[in-house]
């Protein structure tokens, strides 16, 4: 068994703790931002592929603590780097410090790569190269308040979110974990009518697509342990096969809208890079007059997910009456249906004149947003 430290962001942590118990981890322990586990090499390739809301797996092979850099430099050229890396690879090394005696990453990621270099050199007269862009080992070193390093493999390489379907955006896209965790926090799992009538470059309507077609979030790229020496392709194959064997068609309407045609369009070339383009409806067309595509009642019920502007990299020149003119639409046309508005816009949300039965904080990049869940039934306006 080998532990994992799977990263996230803040807020999704217990959705995470839920899809690492479901795939198999063992000893699931959430942190803030992180969930530990143990787990083996089927858990290393089927986090990487299934996970929904994790940013990224690491793999750790060191954990010790220290006084000076000398025992730095000593730990991390104690382990043994053989089976991780070949001696003509390229690797890269990220570092985060939280500590008051080594504050800088940069000047920690040097000596790291000096151990493992110097490592390489005495053994074989040859050394690895680093290259960010095109590492066979990217590597992850953590330092905390008490000098505890934690040395890990990345697994995944590039952030998870990375889903590979996304070339172009909108003004203001959403990250693609944020999206997903929003639609996990509103229990979505594709057995209702699915709304995002400001869907922007279609962020949410991908992620909604792929719960709602039980298609595996990183079907459509590579991950970091693909070039490492104990690569096994088989096994790999398999779970691809599995998880391309699971994939079904969405059993209720998902759809998209925006009022910028644009737009729009760079929605459908993200859905149509997700393979699900055929199972989502995308139209141009504004709340203001927009009902909702599919009725629902009330016991069986729909979900609305949007991401409006927030005034800040998107303007609407009257803030306030933007979001009274959301909940107004949503009050007339959109009975039976769940409504969740992430926004960093508090004040504005205040005039979306709905009672609120939910309020999760949250992050979306630097922006504290609140993530709100309206019910919409006959009386429902306050
Ligand atoms: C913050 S962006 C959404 C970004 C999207 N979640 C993504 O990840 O790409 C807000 C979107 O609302 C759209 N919008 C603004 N006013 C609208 C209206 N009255 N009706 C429909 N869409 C509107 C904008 O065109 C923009 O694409």
């Amino acid at each position: 068994m080998r532990i994992f430290a799977t990263t996230t962001l803040a807020g999704l942590e217990d959705h995470l703790v839920q899809e690492i118990t479901a795939l198999g981890g063992q000893r699931v322990e959430a942190s803030r931002r992180v969930v530990y586990c143990e787990g083996d090499k089927t858990f290393r390739y089927r986090a990487n592929l299934e996970l929904r809301t994790a940013i990224r797996v690491l793999e750790e092979v060191g954990h010790f603590r220290v006084r000076n850099e000398q025992e730095l430099y000593n730990g991390l050229k104690k382990i043994d780097w053989a089976p991780w890396l070949k001696v003509d690879g390229n690797l890269w090394i990220d570092c985060v410090t939280q500590s008051e005696r080594f504050r800088n990453g940069v000047y920690l990621s040097q000596l790291f790569k000096d151990a493992i270099v110097d490592q390489f050199r005495e053994k074989t007269g040859e050394r690895p190269s680093v290259d960010k862009e095109n590492a066979d080992l990217y590597l992850h070193l953590h330092v905390d308040r008490e000098n505890y390093v934690s040395v890990s493999l990345n697994s995944s390489g590039a952030g998870l979110h990375r889903r590979g379907y996304r070339k172009r955006t909108g003004g203001a896209p959403l990250n693609e974990v944020l999206a997903a965790g929003m639609l996990c926090l509103a229990g979505y799992d594709g057995e209702v009518p699915f709304v995002d009538p400001m869907c922007g470059s279609g962020t949410i309507v991908a992620e909604a697509a792929m719960i709602a077609a039980h298609q595996a979030p990183g079907l459509h790229r590579d991950f970091a342990f693909q070039r490492w020496p104990d690569f096994d392709a088989g096994l790999w194959s398999s779970i691809r096969q599995d998880a391309l064997n699971a994939i079904r068609r969405p059993p209720h309407p998902i759809h998209g809208s925006d009022i910028d045609e644009l737009t729009v369009n760079l929605a459908r070339l993200t859905l149509d890079r997700t393979g699900l383009l055929p199972h989502v409806q995308l139209t141009e067309a504004d709340f203001k007059h927009a009902v909702a595509p599919t009725p629902v009642s009330e016991e069986n019920g729909g979900l609305v997910v949007m991401n409006p502007p927030y005034e800040m990299r998107l303007q609407t020149g009257d803030i306030e009456g933007f979001y009274e003119m959301i909940g107004d639409t949503l009050k007339t046309n959109w009975q039976g249906y769940s409504a969740w508005i992430i926004s960093g816009n508090s004040d504005a949300l205040k005039s979306v004149g709905l009672k609120t039965s939910k309020r999760i904080p949250m992050m979306n990049g630097p922006i504290e947003v609140r993530f709100c869940r309206y019910d919409l039934y006959k009386g429902s306006k306050e």
